[in-house]
């Protein structure tokens, strides 16, 4: 069954009409008839009971995920085999990255590695992006460009966010690298930004919400001392670079999309030492940097939901 698709924003201007839909559209599967989710079974005895459950938290004004977020084991499993490309590339730069190579460089090894083992990098030609990989070094928050100009020195922060596309399944996940001897400071950012994931991984869990992670991460860096951006967040993955839901890491307990199993989202948060304020560069439209030039830090899993809490695909 074909059901329509709303994005977030839509969800929230007109909760109603989207609450009709998923009735409309539950009403339309008889209970005899197969599920919607392609195993096979007969709907009554596979996701209808689910379907109702959503309905009733929908109906309690909460915002739920449509059944195409939902993945099938079959898509889940190429996404899987898209994420090993995906982890692979990061191991193999954490084995090369070094003080004194360009980050152009590093996008080139990414390129070769990930073609090598039969992918496409997700970022190259994706809206104009001109690269295969974002490198993001010191102040940049995210979406840097590799470029020749740009030379890794000892000292400096870098995070590089590789995406992958094989067979039509696509993985997102990043990390950071220090180069050579970072100051205790810059140190302890990329410390706790990584930590700030484990605080919200404890909050994916089937029928909680994506504001109990959000507020977990938003919590532990601000304890910290440090802020979140606010204007860039996570995103559903898989069929798509980026579907539905948006996520954030300044959302309370309670609000945004219901999470249920065989949801693949990111928990990507983007951790500032300074001030919350960010710019776009306005040569380039991509690259965010920090207003106060103090460093960004982020580290990005790509995580489904399982039906007893999540499983992490790609790091
Ligand atoms: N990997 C980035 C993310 O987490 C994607 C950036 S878009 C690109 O969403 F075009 F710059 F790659
Ligand atoms: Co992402």
């Amino acid at each position: 069954m074909e059901i329509l698709f709303w994005n977030i924003r839509e969800r929230r201007k007109k909760p109603g009409e989207a609450l009709e839909n998923l009735i409309v559209m539950s009403a339309k599967i008889g209970r005899n008839d197969p599920c919607w989710c392609h195993s096979g079974k007969k709907y009554k005895i596979c996701h209808q009971a689910f379907d109702e459950k959503i309905t009733k938290i929908r109906d309690a004004g909460h915002i739920v995920p449509d059944h195409d977020l939902i993945k099938t084991p079959e898509q889940i499993a190429g996404i899987k085999e898209s994420a090993k490309i995906n982890i692979a590339v990061l191991d193999y730069l954490e084995e090369h990255i070094h003080a004194g190579m360009s980050t152009e460089e590093i996008d080139r090894m990414v390129y070769e590695r990930t073609t090598s083992m039969g992918g496409i990098p997700a970022p190259l030609h994706y809206q104009g992006f001109p690269k295969s990989v974002c490198t993001s070094v010191n102040d940049q928050v995210c979406h840097g460009i590799p470029s020749e100009d740009v030379i890794l020195k000892e000292g400096d922060i870098l995070n590089v966010d590789a995406s992958t596309i094989l067979n039509g399944y696509f993985s997102d996940s990043s990390r950071m690298f220090c180069i050579g001897k970072v100051s205790p400071a810059k140190e302890k950012l990329v410390k706790v930004a990584k930590e700030c994931i484990a605080e919200g991984l404890k909050e994916v869990k089937p029928w909680g919400f994506l504001g109990d992670m959000g507020q977990a991460v938003h919590d532990y860096a601000y304890a910290h001392g440090y802020t979140v951006v606010r204007e860039i967040g996570g995103h559903g993955v898989g069929l798509e670079f980026h579907e539905d839901p948006w996520v954030s890491y300044n959302s309370t307990r309670g609000t945004e999309m219901l999470m249920v199993p065989g949801m693949v989202f990111t928990i990507e948060p983007m951790i500032n030492m300074g001030k919350v304020e960010i710019y776009i560069d306005e040569e380039n439209n991509w690259t965010a940097y920090t207003e106060d030039g103090k460093p960004s830090a982020q580290w990005e899993v790509q995580v489904l939901v399982t039906e007893d809490g999540y499983e992490i695909i790609s790091y």
